[in-house]
């Protein structure tokens, strides 16, 4: 969601003729856009600011400011730590950004937070995206929910939907400018809902614009995660078979005390649900180890969670107390060495785990949507599989935004290897039966010449 909103102020700053920079020691604005979700995060932002100061000192000109949730969270007081800073904005109020330059060049502090009368998402059609295939769309801001340990509601405010159409018109504009997969964006994208619309629904509007080969969503809520939703999935053919499914704990107390809604076993059900009628899907969840009065036994119940799903990933944290949580009041009462020691344990049956799934792959033919340049090797190309496998492969560029049909040859714990299978490639295929259908020729299947 970050990269996102980052994208939404490179696209302003474009807009007024502004371009990327060399260097830091170049640049005539620098906006550091920051994430509070953990306090390691949030700490580190004053470090940087604090090698960013002499910068400053050298070019008092260059314009510096604090974006995203911990510039909501903070507010003022970043000025009183970082009086240098000549910037404060919150993630609800990218669209004033020009105002916020415009102000600070006039050499005041300039401040734009959210405010709760601000019920509007602003259309910002002014987006850089930085991918070439990818498009991330934003359907909603803010959460409704209140987990005990997350300080989102506070930073992004109340949830904000967009409406159908202006989602759907930026994924055209998305399609036009030679993007291929949509990723639909909201803290709590299944309980996004407009008129008479529910999720489900713009899901699969969605998935039916032509040219959209895949489309993804994140981050999913358990207890939104209903039924018509996993219709969706299992009738279009381009929404991809993997779901980021956080789970939080595998203990039905510490579910309770984090006022997740769901239990583990409810969890289950609906993991096994959507196995029924999408047997390839991938899943990955979030875990948070340590939670206030999480005991060995509480613990290994997650861990007997993890072995039982077979994530493809699991994103695992430490808990970390947050201002204005409930939690916060809650006795952090876990060691942080005893912490530390099953945020281990954990990554390692996980870490196990994914090579076994990975390993099973080895051998097989996997469709892959090519995305740019592999991280390493000339003549590389990478892209995922549906199931969010990074594969790497030796390619032509011109393949970029193309789905190819590789085979894989090696399994590693981060990326798949593997080689192009000749013949037509995927998207080709598809667009053949795309034309086949709506012409109404019938060929394939000899019912008519
Ligand atoms: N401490 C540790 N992890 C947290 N997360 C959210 N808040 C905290 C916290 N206070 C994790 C959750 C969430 C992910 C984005 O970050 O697992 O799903
Ligand atoms: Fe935070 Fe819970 Fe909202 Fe996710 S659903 S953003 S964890 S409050």
């Amino acid at each position: 969601m970050n990269d996102h909103d980052s994208e939404k102020m490179a696209g302003i700053l474009r807009s007024f003729g502004l371009r990327a920079a060399e260097s830091e020691q170049d640049a005539d604005i620098i906006l550091l856009n920051t994430c509070s979700i953990r306090e390691k995060a949030a700490h580190k932002i004053f470090t940087r600011l604090g090698q960013l100061r002499s910068l400053k000192a050298q070019r008092p000109q260059m314009i510096l400011g604090v974006c995203g949730c911990v510039a909501q969270q903070e507010q003022e007081q970043i000025f009183t730590r970082a009086p240098y800073v000549d910037i404060v904005m919150g993630p609800r109020r990218i669209g004033s950004l020009p105002d916020l330059i415009e102000e600070s060049r006039q050499r005041r502090h300039a401040l734009a937070v959210f405010d709760p009368r601000d019920a509007l998402v602003p259309e910002l059609d002014l987006v850089h995206r930085l991918s070439r295939t990818r498009a991330y769309v934003t359907v909603m801001e803010g959460c409704n929910k209140t987990c005990t340990y997350c300080i989102v509601p506070f930073t992004r405010g109340r949830e904000v939907c967009r409406p159908q159409e202006a989602i759907l018109a930026e994924v055209r504009r998305c399609i036009d400018d030679g993007m291929v997969e949509i990723e639909l964006l909201g803290q709590n994208v299944n309980a996004w809902r407009h008129d008479t619309w529910d999720f489900a629904r713009l899901l699969a509007a969605v998935a039916e614009v032509p040219g959209v080969l895949r489309t993804r969503f994140t981050t999913s809520h358990p207890l939104h995660f209903r039924d018509p939703i996993i219709d969706a999935m299992a009738s279009h053919e381009s929404i991809c078979h993997h779901l980021h499914l956080p789970v939080q704990s595998g203990s039905d107390a510490v579910l309770e005390r984090m006022r997740r809604g769901y239990t583990v076993s409810e969890y289950r059900g609906r993991v096994e649900r959507l196995r029924q009628r999408i047997p390839d899907i991938s899943l990955s969840t979030d875990i948070i180890v340590g939670f206030p009065g999480e005991t060995e036994a509480d613990f290994a119940r997650t861990l007997d969670l993890v072995s039982e799903m077979r994530f493809e990933t699991v994103f695992s944290f430490i808990y970390s107390p947050r201002p204005y949580t409930p939690a916060a009041e809650y006795q952090d009462d876990v060691k942080l060495e005893e912490k530390k020691d099953r945020l281990r344990r954990l990554q390692v049956i996980q870490d196990s785990i994914r090579m076994e799934i990975v390993r099973e792959l080895e051998g097989s033919t996997v469709e892959v949507l090519v995305d740019g340049p592999a991280a390493r090797g000339q003549g590389r190309v990478g892209g995922r599989t549906e199931q969010n496998y990074l594969v790497n492969l030796e390619g032509d560029p011109a393949l970029v935004g193309q789905l190819v049909q590789v085979r894989i040859e090696r399994a590693g714990p981060h990326s798949l290897t593997g080689s192009l299978e000749t013949g037509l490639t995927s998207s080709v295929l598809r667009n053949i039966d795309r034309v086949v259908h709506s012409t109404g020729i019938r060929s394939h299947h000899g019912a008519e010449p």
